[in-house]
């Protein structure tokens, strides 16, 4: 039961989700903490597209050359105010910022070849911590820094990051019923996903693009401290089916 002692939960909001208002329904409702993480992969590609750049993915992380980095930043940012202005206007006053607020998401060039795309080295969880404090819900926008400037983080990646740092369940909300074993066939959820089977099912293929640093992400928060960590649909009543076991795949560290 959610009572008035409900959970702490590290929310990882989905770029992909289209029904928004409900989902912000569902998040400004919930009876406990929580800590946002959103992503933006839809609407930068919009604004990519639509400034002429060409975008390509590699293994799930979007290729970001210098010149998109400002780009891909202002977008995420754009789109965390939304949220946060949502969630306000429904009671849950929140605050969007980013992981360079506070040198908050210290981070590394994860690969020369994918440009500014950056992997977390450290989380400075201070200021996360003192707004929950407040009674202020946090949500983060995945942008980290290096001595040379931003880094696009994937949402994931960051999110796993900072559910590990603060040691809170981890809650990756996404457009699927959690991760499937036929990625067409909505009905086949896997309830319940060890370590040993995510490694099959990627090298089977069945684990492909932004589903693969979702469960990474996922793998990588269990690892650093978060007591669980699981992969659902946004919508209605998902935290409760959550909580419960009765929705998502949970990932088994
Ligand atoms: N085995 C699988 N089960 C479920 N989804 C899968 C699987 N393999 C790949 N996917 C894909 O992963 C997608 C979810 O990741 P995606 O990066 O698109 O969304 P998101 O992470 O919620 O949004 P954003 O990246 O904007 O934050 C699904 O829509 C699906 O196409
Ligand atoms: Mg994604």
């Amino acid at each position: 039961m959610m009572g008035r002692m409900a959970q702490a939960l590290l929310v990882k909001i989905g770029g992909s989700l289209r029904e928004a208002g409900e989902l912000l329904d569902e998040l400004a409702g919930y009876p406990g903490p929580l800590v946002l993480v959103h992503g933006g992969g839809p609407r930068i590609g919009e604004w990519l597209a639509r400034m002429g750049f060409e975008t390509r993915f590699q293994r799930g992380l979007r290729v970001t050359p210098p010149d998109q980095m400002e780009l891909v930043e202002m977008v995420l940012t754009t789109l965390g105010k939304e949220l946060a202005a949502g969630l306000s206007r429904r009671g849950r006053p929140t605050v969007a910022l980013s992981g360079r607020d506070g040198l908050m998401l210290q981070a590394r060039v994860v690969d020369e070849a994918l440009g500014r795309v950056g992997e977390v080295e450290r989380v400075r969880a201070t200021l996360l911590e003192q707004m929950l404090q407040a009674g202020v819900t946090p949500l983060v926008a995945p942008i980290g820094l290096d001595e040379v400037g931003p880094l696009n983080i994937n949402a994931d990646t960051a999110a796993g990051a900072v559910a590990g740092a603060l040691g809170l369940p981890a809650v990756f909300l996404t457009d699927v019923e959690g991760v499937l074993r036929d990625p067409k066939d909505p009905s086949s959820r896997l309830p319940v996903l060890s370590r040993a089977e995510v490694r099959v099912l990627m090298d089977q293929g069945v684990i492909s693009g932004g589903m693969i640093p979702k469960v990474e992400a996922a793998l990588n928060a269990l690892a650093r401290g978060a007591p669980w960590a699981a992969v659902a649909k946004g919508g209605p009543g998902v935290l409760q089916g959550l909580l419960e076991g009765t929705l998502g795949t949970r990932l088994l560290g």
